[in-house]
């Protein structure tokens, strides 16, 4: 399988998702090599995986690296992609994410791709929400049903805000490999999104 993470908008947790996505896959009994490929010139899930001493059940390529000899294949790319750009990224993979907070300019900016997104069948992409606040579901709800309005395709599960994705960050590890509740709480967010994209897309 192979799934691309982009996004209109920066810092909306795409080399989070690719970091941990990658993980989920790599710990699943029977999912094969997991390669990660950092297709952003900053090369942030390289360092972020140099910096945690590759403890990680997965490799990591730079982008003009060429990946052979991978059953998955998780693809990270650089801070905004331009929406035309979507559809030759969504041709090239099984599946493409699109991380997306619930602030109004965020979702603006994935809703102005509409054309785009609803030019891709239903089964080539996914919108994220991330960074999604951990009390009350309020402001989620309301995002969701924007999105179901303009008839865009939205996992049911969403990535919540936690401190610990810095932490994580530091370390260089993914949230699963720290020590105490949060972390475990954080990784249970990125598991239940790893089963969720498993269950339709696992076979690729
Ligand atoms: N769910 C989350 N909760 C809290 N902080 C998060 C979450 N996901 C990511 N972060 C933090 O937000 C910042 C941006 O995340 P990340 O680097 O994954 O975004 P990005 O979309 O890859 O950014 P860029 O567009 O610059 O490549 C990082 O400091 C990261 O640790
Ligand atoms: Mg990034």
């Amino acid at each position: 399988m192979i799934i691309t993470i982009a996004s209109f908008k920066g810092g909306v947790g795409k080399t989070t998702t690719a970091l941990h996505l990658a993980q989920y896959l790599g710990k699943r009994r029977g999912s094969g090599k997991v390669v990660l490929l950092d297709g952003d010139p900053n090369r942030s899930a390289l360092s972020w995986y140099e910096r945690g001493q590759q403890k990680a059940g997965f490799s990591v390529l730079d982008g003009d690296e060429k990946p052979s000899a991978f059953n998955h294949l998780v693809i990270d790319t650089p801070a905004r992609t331009d929406p035309t750009e979507l559809l030759p990224l969504a041709a090239a993979s099984d599946l493409l994410i699109i991380p997306s907070e619930i602030s109004i300019f965020s979702l603006e900016a994935t809703i102005a791709t509409v054309g785009v997104l609803q030019s891709l069948s239903d089964d080539r992409y996914r919108i994220l929400l991330t960074m999604l606040p951990t009390r009350g579901i309020k402001r989620e709800t309301g995002a969701r049903d924007a999105l179901r309005e303009a008839k865009l395709m939205v996992f049911d599960t969403g990535i919540k805000d936690r401190a610990v994705y810095q932490d994580a960050a530091l370390e260089g590890l993914p949230v699963g490999e720290l020590k105490g509740s949060a972390a475990a709480t954080a990784w249970n967010d990125y598991q239940a999104l790893g089963k969720e994209i498993w269950k339709d897309w696992g076979t690729k």
